[in-house]
């Protein structure tokens, strides 16, 4: 069996725990990759409504193995703030969750630095989420980082204040006021509480569960445009949110992977700084932001919003090798009159299809305009109710992408998804 990948094709939040929660029902086995608690992946169903940050959108589904992989970094504080809010709703979150023991720690004095580093960049500085991401990955690249499985090791306290002290000394070149102490009880105390959970060799997890012939989902966090390497750098995130990063994130071969999946808005957000081409800062952005509710899962930060960007999303698909679309939350678009989407963008008096490399490159899109349908699609739940209009905004994407749109989301409920089974 193979691992299919889901992707965020954009800036994040681009409807990932909607889908993964909706697909989970098909697979035995979900699993994170990389990014940590500045992910929040939203799920609803049954009038119920919750945010996942570290744990796996399979976490709802009965008989559905979650994996917390290996290039996740993980806050235990988080953590167990998650386990407690899943476990007050029924789920069973021990019988269902593996973590692996080689995935990072994220320390109290890692979102010191964050902060630190943050409030020292002015102006120019990222927008991070400041759980503590950058500087975990920081330490994991340059080999000073404690794992998950070093809480089962009986010096786990001195390598912990160890790390502590390494921060303490780094901190000194920032302008920053801090408490070490303040989370330290509780940190530690929420690391012991991980050992109530299975922390397994993921690698060997998960290959033993594909030649078990388990079919396996992998969970992208952030976007293809934070990718640490593909991203609009230095505004990206720390990890590699692209396909690559799932291989590596859980230690599957590239050849284990399976249908790659690629999820986007019908228009675009971000949440924190850097470039956005087709932005919308005015009424129309506003606008967006008021009907899609676009205002950040993880830090409730009013997200920046805009029209879509076939530029970019052309080049995501490239740089994961997606096979196939899910496009969401186009009911967004519903009472818009005229919908734009961006077919190229013109750099120093040049029409390109290409991102440029300068990430503070002058670009202005240019604009297809796209009749607007005018109608509410929150109910249909067949492709054949769906209007000309908003098909014609379909076919276009696909034509211009040229891979299939599989799922269309029209609304955040597991039930407001329409499968085409039959559009390849
Ligand atoms: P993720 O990080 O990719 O999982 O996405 P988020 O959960 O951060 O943000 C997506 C938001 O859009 C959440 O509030 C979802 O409940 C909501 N959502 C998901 N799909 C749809 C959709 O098709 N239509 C609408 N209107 N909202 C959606
Ligand atoms: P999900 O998984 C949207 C953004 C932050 C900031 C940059 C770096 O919910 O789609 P970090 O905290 O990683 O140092 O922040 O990346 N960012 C996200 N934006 N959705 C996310 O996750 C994000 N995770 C990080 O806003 O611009
Ligand atoms: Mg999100």
């Amino acid at each position: 069996m193979k691992v299919d990948v889901i992707l965020g094709l954009q800036w994040g939040d681009e409807g990932k725990g909607k889908i993964v929660d909706v697909l989970a029902k098909g697979y035995p086995v979900v699993a994170r990759f990389q990014g940590g608690p500045n992910a929040g992946h939203s799920l609803q169903f049954e009038d119920k409504k919750v945010v996942l940050h570290s744990i796996p959108s399979g976490i709802f589904r009965k008989g559905t193995t979650n994996i917390i992989g290996n290039g996740v970094v993980l806050d235990p504080i988080i953590f167990r703030e998650e386990c407690a809010n899943l476990i007050s709703m029924g789920v069973p979150v021990q019988e269902r969750l593996m973590i692996s023991k080689k995935a990072h720690l994220i320390l109290p004095t890692h979102r010191i630095i964050d902060a630190a580093s943050e409030q020292s960049k002015g102006a120019s500085k990222i927008g991070s989420t400041l759980k503590g991401i950058g500087p975990a990955y920081m330490d994991k690249t340059g080999r000073n980082g404690l794992r998950v499985g070093d809480i089962l090791s009986s010096n786990f306290k001195e390598r912990f204040l160890a790390l502590k002290e390494k921060h303490i000394s780094f901190l000194k070149q920032f302008d920053f006021q801090y408490d070490a102490n303040q989370y330290e009880e509780e940190w530690l105390s929420a690391a012991e509480y991980l050992k109530n959970f299975s922390i397994v060799d993921g690698e060997y997890e998960i290959n033993q569960l594909l030649d078990d012939s388990k079919r396996v989902l992998a969970e992208g966090a952030q976007g293809s445009l934070l990718d640490i390497d593909f991203g609009s750098y230095p505004f990206v995130t720390s990890s590699n949110t692209t396909c690559a990063g799932a291989c590596t994130g859980l230690g599957v071969a590239p050849s284990k992977i399976g249908t790659v999946s690629g999820i986007f808005k019908a228009y675009c957000t971000r949440v924190g700084s850097g470039p956005f081409p087709t932005e919308q800062d005015n009424e129309t952005g506003e606008l967006l932001r008021k009907l899609g509710f676009e205002f950040g899962a993880t830090t409730g930060r009013p997200r920046r919003t805009g029209w879509l960007d076939l530029v970019a999303l052309k080049f995501a698909v490239m740089v994961s090798g997606v096979d196939q679309l899910i496009m969401m939350k186009a009911d967004v678009l519903d009472t818009i009159d005229t919908i734009k989407v961006a077919v190229a963008y013109e750099v120093d008096g040049k029409v390109t299809d290409r991102i440029p490399y300068d990430t503070y490159a002058e670009i202005t899109p240019v604009y297809k305009e796209f009749k607007g349908w005018k109608r509410d699609l929150t109910k249909v739940t067949t492709e054949e109710d769906l209007p000309f209009e908003f098909m014609n905004y379909v076919r276009f994407i696909e034509k211009e992408i040229g891979i299939p749109i599989k799922i269309i989301s029209l609304g955040p409920d597991r039930d407001q998804t329409i499968i085409r089974e039959s559009n390849n």
